[in-house]
């Protein structure tokens, strides 16, 4: 029997995946990863520069909606843990084109969930080994909060968009699984992360690369939209406590008490940068460059997460306040501009074919 336990890290090779994979190999070498990712637009192989395959970490180019595939893997590794990452996760591109998200998002999580379910759940399996189904997902869930409150793990679901509806689904499809079939899951629901490898599509990533380029920031609406704002390295740890501690069947809230308007954050970046490398060009400080424009559709007004139960009953608490978080974050994205400018010039989808030679 193998002395390892194997976790499948769906999305692996995207933000808050391979932020996770990386504190797994550094953190936890008595855990095998295996990363299945598909490598949209979104999986980038560079996230994960210097690791190499080998005991603790494989890594498969598979898409999560193919239920062969994931089935041959689940007996071919002997999975006994799945964090479920893999996701369309970017709001605007669900709402310019939500078919995606409702194949990957909710069909996708089905076939995993499927998957699990007989190779965990079937007569005559060996179940000594713990099992547990992660699914990551988000505040976004709960909908839109307005001046006051927070949303809880009781808060009711209230989905706006096609993503957080595609997430809300899913999430209920996990819940389902547990109360039907008993397969032990668990799911985590975290407010906006930001750090390093974000895809320069979100908030943070954007106006650093719109800036470095002399190009205007676009706020949408008025700029008071609230985002509660997470370093990525606290939600991977809140993750693992989930993991160790967690109780199967229950959510988990994850968030640091952080709200900031979007017109702060924006701000605040700009100060940074004019600070750290000088002001523009121009000689007029970055925040001459921002420029309010039409409101998203749906635009959820403000998140706020409450997370009492995550805090009290497995003692997580962040460790990175968003003054340090977002210094490191925009001193991480000024040593990387070659990983911002493989994006940007689209080179980093070669990177598969450059390492694998398919
Ligand atoms: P991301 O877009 O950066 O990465 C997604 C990854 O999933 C990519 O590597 C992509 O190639 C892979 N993927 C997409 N479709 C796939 C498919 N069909 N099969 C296999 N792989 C596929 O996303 P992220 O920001 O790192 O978010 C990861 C998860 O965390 C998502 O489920 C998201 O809903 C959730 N989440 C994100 C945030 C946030 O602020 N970014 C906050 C809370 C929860
Ligand atoms: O709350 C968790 C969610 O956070 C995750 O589930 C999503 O996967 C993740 O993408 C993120 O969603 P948001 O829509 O909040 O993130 P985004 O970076 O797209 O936008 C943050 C805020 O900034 C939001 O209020 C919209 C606004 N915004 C965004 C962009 C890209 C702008 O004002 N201008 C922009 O150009």
């Amino acid at each position: 029997m193998k002395n390892k336990r194997t976790v499948l890290v769906t999305g692996g090779c995207g933000f808050i995946g391979s932020n996770f994979v990386r504190l797994l190999l550094d953190d936890y070498p008595e855990w095998r990863v295996i990363n299945l990712d598909k490598l949209t637009y979104a999986g980038n192989l560079r996230n994960l520069k210097g690791i190499t395959e080998g005991e603790n970490y494989r890594m498969v180019k598979a898409d999560i909606c193919d239920a062969e595939a994931i089935e041959n893997l689940f007996i071919e590794e002997e999975i006994d843990t799945v964090v479920h990452f893999a996701a369309e996760s970017h709001v605007d591109r669900s709402i310019s084109g939500p078919a995606e998200f409702i194949q990957t998002n909710i069909i996708g999580t089905f076939t995993l969930l499927e998957a699990a379910r007989k190779n965990w759940l079937a007569e005559g399996v060996d179940d000594s080994r713990e099992k547990c189904f992660l699914h990551v997902s988000t505040d976004e869930v709960y909908g839109s909060l307005g001046e006051t409150g927070f949303f809880t793990e009781s808060t009711a679901f209230d989905p706006r968009s096609p993503y957080s509806a595609s997430k809300a689904s899913s999430d209920h499809l996990v819940s389902a699984y547990f109360h039907t079939y008993g397969l032990p899951v668990r799911i985590t629901n975290c407010s906006n992360n930001y750090g390093p490898y974000q895809f320069p599509e979100k908030l943070i990533p954007l106006v650093f690369n719109n800036s470095m380029l002399g190009k205007e920031l676009p706020v949408y609406g008025d700029g008071k939209n609230i985002r509660d704002w997470l370093y990525v390295e606290d939600h991977c740890e809140a993750i693992v406590e989930v993991l160790k501690k967690g109780e199967n069947g229950k959510s988990y809230n994850i968030g640091g008490n952080n709200e900031k308007q979007n017109i702060e954050v924006v701000t605040l970046i700009c100060d940074i940068l004019d600070r750290k490398i000088g002001l523009l060009e121009s000689g007029e400080p970055r925040s001459s460059l921002i420029t309010f424009v039409k409101d998203r559709l749906g635009h959820d007004r403000r998140y706020a997460i409450d997370p009492t139960r995550i805090r009290d009953e497995l003692g997580w608490e962040p460790k990175v306040t968003f003054e340090s978080g977002i210094e490191k974050t925009l001193d991480w994205y000024l040593e990387n501009q070659d990983w911002v400018k493989a994006i940007v010039d689209g080179s980093y989808q070669n990177y598969y074919q450059e390492m694998y030679g398919k």
